[in-house]
């Protein structure tokens, strides 16, 4: 038993790896091990025999089994040591500089908008692409035979030829969200939504699938001039200057009374896009007083408060603020316009970091 002792410790002390420790525990310890066949072996003894064996041979075993284990462990470590000495990396060196990917240029715009409208006292609210018509429309004071549903284009839903229920629709803009928000927080109320929307339209200007921020302000004193000025301090803010031209058109949506359209002076020479200049007019927004009905849509009494709301094309100010001729172009994927356009992926808009800086 001494020399199956010394044995195995000092080839389980010598062995250099795991495989060749694994041989030795078959070896040793396995089922047809050298130790365990003694073991099987105690059968044959007489008790006196077996009285003294049982024990010890029970001791080596364990014994042996530990120092397998130890050298397991010490191997491992060794391991790890080696592989901590070749593979190292020094993160003191500079990041790399080549651009791996980008923030698109709608991603970028969506922060700036909504990093904007937080420093004026706005939050941010949600609701779903695919909607009621009841939500997308008639809530908004668009009841079924009014023009302004065929107007929008919209995308149905299919429902079966059996199927009374009405079809939902992917929104066609983010106004529904206005009634959502109404339900769910009352009144006062000062929120913005950015999201996607939908409306079978295309051409350089209009793709089918585009993005709008809703805005909506709600308290007991509001009025057309609190539009004006929010509208103007967010357009200043979004394009970094001083002063930018702006034009509000008398217009007609039936969710608003009065309602404007809002216009920015712009140039599009050459091809190129460019904001405060020139002779061209890019309608960017659709405002207005949030008419009676709609307050009342969204549980609000319309005798004690009112409201402003307004709709605004994201893509559109992209455009406007990068120079970016073609709208189609946002989501052709082409990599050489991605990387031309996009963002570095760690600059995240602010009001006090700079926006697109
Ligand atoms: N929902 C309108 C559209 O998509 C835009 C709009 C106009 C939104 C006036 C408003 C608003 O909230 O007051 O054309």
């Amino acid at each position: 038993m001494d020399d199956l002792r010394v044995k195995y410790l000092k080839l389980i002390a010598d062995a250099s790896d795991e495989s060749s420790l694994e041989d030795l525990r078959v070896q040793a310890v396995g089922k047809k091990g050298e130790i365990s066949l003694q073991m099987r072996s105690l059968g044959k003894m007489t008790p006196e025999e077996r009285q003294l064996a049982g024990p010890a041979l029970n001791t080596l075993k364990d014994e042996v089994n530990s120092a397998l284990l130890a050298r397991r462990s010490s191997l491992a470590d060794a391991a790890l040591e080696e592989r901590l000495k070749s593979e190292w990396l020094d993160v003191t060196l500079p990041s790399r500089t080549e651009r791996q990917g980008s923030i698109h240029p709608i991603s970028q715009v969506w922060e700036e908008v909504i990093a904007i409208f937080a420093d004026l006292g706005f939050g941010v609210a949600e609701g779903p692409q695919i909607e009621s018509d009841w939500y997308n429309f008639d809530a908004l004071n668009i009841p079924g035979h009014h023009p302004a549903r065929a107007e929008m284009d919209t995308f149905y839903t299919y429902r079966a030829e059996d199927d009374d229920r009405p079809p939902h629709v992917l929104r066609t803009h983010t106004s529904p969200v206005q009634i959502r928000s109404m339900e769910k927080m009352g009144a006062p109320l000062r929120i913005i939504c950015p999201g996607r929307v939908y409306r079978a339209d295309y051409d350089q200007t209009h793709t089918p699938m585009f993005h709008q921020v809703e805005g909506l302000a709600v308290d007991t004193d509001i009025s057309m001039a609190n539009l004006k000025w929010c509208l103007e301090e967010f357009v200043k803010a979004f394009f970094e200057v001083d002063s930018v031209e702006l034009r509000f058109r008398a217009s007609h949506f039936p969710f608003t009374e009065p309602s404007a359209e809002v216009d920015i002076r712009c140039s599009w020479s050459g091809g190129q896009l460019k904001v405060g200049e020139g002779n061209d007019w890019m309608e960017i927004l659709g405002s207005g007083m949030v008419h009676p009905k709609v307050l009342k849509a969204g549980g609000i009494d319309p005798q004690k408060y009112q409201g402003f709301a307004f709709g605004l094309g994201i893509d559109r100010i992209a455009m406007l603020k990068y120079g970016i001729p073609d709208l189609r172009a946002f989501f052709d994927s082409d990599l050489r316009w991605l990387r031309h356009y996009g963002f570095l992926a760690l600059d995240k808009p602010g009001l006090i970091s700079g926006l697109s800086s």
